[in-house]
């Protein structure tokens, strides 16, 4: 693995801990068949995943395409790239995907690696990054012409519940505060064609993946959980801006705790996506 030299100064909202690692490999679960459709692989032989995480997906893509592939994926910290790893020894893939430390803004790529990916894809990551235009162009950058780029990301303005939840929306708001307070943009997925259009990129596609479930099916609870885990992420950010008391915060998430059990409740959440071209010429 090499080591980049370069780390931006943006702040992962989520962290790293054991219980955010958990949730994160759960989302993962939940999304990872209906972003893989989506993607509609084929015949990529080169992938590069930006912000891989835990790995999971970047593993999937590569035991979708073809044997003789090269799936990197770049992840800037350690403990992810840890988990990933372990991850991938555990499910026998070590082979699948070679990990490397890096940051988005500044790609650890080898001289030849830079125009040779069939696709450069990542989700999740621009909406942590101050600079999702320089981390766009960066993927433009590392694609060949005639490759493409896919990005997905969060918009957190589009998340709908019902029925209502005591004191949920004053969280759900002060999480998404909690984004711009970091400098982060907490609606980055209404402009993924935009950062597609302006790195120079064509035949663009826009879709959402729907991201959401209701009471009575086996994967709601693992759905209200995750809302929960990225909002009680958020805790110390939201209660040291003052965005809310602890107080207040605190049994906003035990309401959403009661609120999972109600069987007339639902959800709905969707994952902007979209791909596009990079020109031949
Ligand atoms: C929400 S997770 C998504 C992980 C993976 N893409 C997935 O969908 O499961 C975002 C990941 O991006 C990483 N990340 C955040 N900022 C980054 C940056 N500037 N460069 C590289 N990775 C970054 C975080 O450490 C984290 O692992």
């Amino acid at each position: 693995m090499s080591t980049a030299s370069h780390q931006s100064d943006s702040h992962y909202i989520h962290g790293t801990s054991p219980e955010e690692q958990a949730r994160l490999s759960l989302l993962n679960d939940l999304l990872n068949k209906a972003c893989l459709k989506e993607m509609k692989l084929g015949q990529e032989k080169r992938i590069l995943d930006i912000g891989s995480g835990l790995g999971q997906f970047t593993r999937l893509m590569a035991k979708s395409i073809q044997h003789e592939s090269f799936v990197l994926g770049i992840e800037r910290d350690q403990q992810q790239l840890r988990q990933a790893i372990d991850f991938a020894h555990s499910s026998k893939e070590q082979e699948l995907v070679l990990f490397r430390q890096g940051d988005a803004t500044q790609l650890p790529l080898e001289k030849a690696e830079w125009g040779s990916f069939d696709l450069v894809h990542a989700r999740f990551v621009l909406e942590h990054v101050r600079q999702p235009v320089e981390v766009v162009q960066q993927m433009a950058a590392a694609c060949r012409p005639g490759g493409r780029l896919v990005l997905a990301d969060d918009d957190h303005d589009i998340f709908r519940l019902y029925p209502e939840c005591p004191g949920f929306n004053e969280l759900w708001q002060a999480y998404i505060r909690s984004y711009d307070r970091l400098g982060n943009d907490p609606y980055l997925g209404r402009r993924l064609v935009q950062l597609l259009h302006d790195a120079g990129m064509h035949k663009i596609r826009n879709t959402f993946i729907f991201f959401g479930d209701c009471a009575g099916n086996s994967t709601f609870e693992a759905f209200v959980d995750n809302i929960i885990g990225v909002v009680n992420g958020a805790r110390s950010v939201i209660i040291d801006h003052q965005l809310l008391s602890a107080s207040f915060f605190d049994q906003g998430i035990a309401a959403m705790h009661q609120w999972k059990k109600r069987k007339d409740a639902a959800l709905w959440y969707a994952m902007h996506w979209a791909e596009a071209y990079k020109p031949t010429k």
